[in-house]
């Protein structure tokens, strides 16, 4: 029989990547705080967010889910909110129009402070110091003091996720994301790009297209869906302590969620199935995400998709595959096969980041644009051959002009990594190279749907 699920039943079970507090009093202190804060959403928004992935789960819209590898205190103003949120708008546009189905709109924002590390101490000149885990449980500065875990962030963390939830919730309904400004600015994409040429078959079909919509009379005055979008926050579900104290009872159904976003993942280091942090996502009723890695075990996974969806019900759960490219092929047809042959249902996500990270001869880390196409590339690919859905991508983006991934059509190389590297954690898609995806991966749904049509316009 299963055990009692409870907020703090995860404190029984194993758990990794949770850094030890100094002060366990100043830690329950904080947790007593913040667990008598309003939440940050609403349970009827993670409902609305699972429907929508229900959908997705079925073949009827896709993903995509993009932001910060980590958001840092520093780095929160409106500009940064504002131009994250209007390329992932952007980006959503294109391949809407490329797969012809809806795209749910998840931000990795306004919560993404924590992150799983692969060494618990980093050594620099002879000083040896914990590592830096994400904002809101230390900071990134090499000292003593910085890089001891403090719970106040965690007070810090909540407002500043407050803040930005603030200021998505009014450029999703305030006017800013009427489809013919995001229409407006890829068209501005497109003719600053060396590959504009390529690009502006896509983008001027989606011009005729407004334009003809306009005609027949549906406008950003009379048509809600093209002044307003719905937008979703997600983030890591790292920080037990911080977690549990955002969860709420909500009072129409009576069921726990999670409320310090719509949706939760747990990461690739922390998907134990007797873990910690399976064991807290278990029992919230927030649409969630796993993190499939080259080291899962299918049958792992079918145990972790029995203990987080025993029900199977649509919408609950995306698995987040982040494979690599070199890998992909190899490892995601045996996953893919046996969650369907056990008979389970899921949104498939590439992440096509986590698997492709390389060191620069400086040791820097970053990622190749060619590297991050070709795995969403073989994910497609691997889906049609397996009679599946392919579900969506999740990247890690800016809207920031960043020199962090080589590649992409300005042709940044190892040598312009220190021009503008700011990532407080992984190397991010700035905001052209992210654009950029989004119109090659448009162009190949739109073909994958007409299978054959260019050769026979090419024939004709
Ligand atoms: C991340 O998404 O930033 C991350 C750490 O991913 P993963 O758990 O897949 O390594
Ligand atoms: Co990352």
């Amino acid at each position: 029989m299963t055990e009692t699920w409870t907020p703090a039943s995860w404190r029984n079970k194993p758990i990794r990547q949770v850094p030890a507090y100094p002060d366990p009093a100043k830690l329950a202190a904080m947790e007593g705080k913040i667990g008598s804060y309003p939440p940050l959403v609403f349970a009827g928004e993670a409902r609305r967010l699972k429907a929508q992935l229900a959908l997705v789960q079925d073949g009827r819209a896709i993903v995509l889910q993009g932001g910060d590898c980590a958001e840092s205190f520093a780095d929160f103003n409106a500009n940064s909110i504002r131009d994250t949120f209007r390329v992932l708008l952007q980006m959503a546009v294109v391949l809407t129009y490329g797969a012809a189905v809806p795209v749910v709109k998840m931000g990795r924002m306004a919560g993404q402070y924590a992150k799983p590390r692969s060494s618990e101490t980093e050594t620099k000149n002879d000083e040896t110091l914990l590592t830096y885990r994400g904002d809101i449980i230390n900071g990134p500065e090499f000292d003593a003091a910085t890089r001891a875990p403090d719970p106040q962030r965690m007070e810090m963390g909540y407002f500043q996720s407050a803040g930005t939830m603030n200021l998505l919730r009014a450029f999703a309904s305030g006017g800013y994301a009427d489809l013919h400004e995001v229409n407006r600015w890829n068209l501005g994409f497109v003719e600053r790009s060396p590959l504009a040429e390529r690009y502006q078959e896509l983008s001027g079909r989606i011009d005729e297209t407004l334009a003809f919509m306009a005609a027949c009379g549906m406008t950003s005055n009379t048509t809600r869906e093209m002044r307003e979008t719905d937008f979703f926050i997600s983030h890591e579900a790292l920080l037990l302590p911080y977690e549990q104290a955002l969860t709420r009872v909500d009072s129409t159904s009576g069921d726990t969620y999670a409320c310090s976003a719509h949706f939760l993942w747990i990461g690739d280091r922390t998907r134990q199935p007797d873990g910690a942090h399976v064991e807290f996502l278990r029992g919230v009723k927030n649409p969630i995400g796993i993190k499939v890695g080259p080291s899962t075990d299918p049958d792992e996974l079918l145990r972790l998709i029995d203990i987080l969806n025993p029900r199977d019900e649509p919408g609950r759960l995306t698995l987040i595959c982040r494979m690599g490219a070199d890998k992909v092929e190899r490892l995601l047809p045996p996953v893919l096969r046996a969650v369907k042959k056990d008979g389970r249902r899921a949104v498939w996500l590439c992440d096509p980041m986590h698997g492709n990270t390389i060191s620069s001869n400086a040791g820097v880390k970053t990622r190749s644009f060619d590297a991050i196409l070709s795995e969403v590339r073989s994910f497609f690919d691997i889906h049609t051959a397996e009679d599946s859905w392919a579900g969506g991508v999740h990247i890690e983006m800016t809207g920031q002009n960043v020199t962090e991934c080589i590649g992409g059509a300005h042709g940044l190389t190892m040598m312009d990594l220190g021009g503008r590297y700011e990532t407080f954690c992984d190397p991010r898609l700035n905001a052209e190279q992210s654009l950029e995806l989004a119109f090659l991966v448009a162009e190949e749904l739109k073909a994958r749907r007409h299978p054959g049509r260019t050769h026979a316009v090419a024939a004709q």
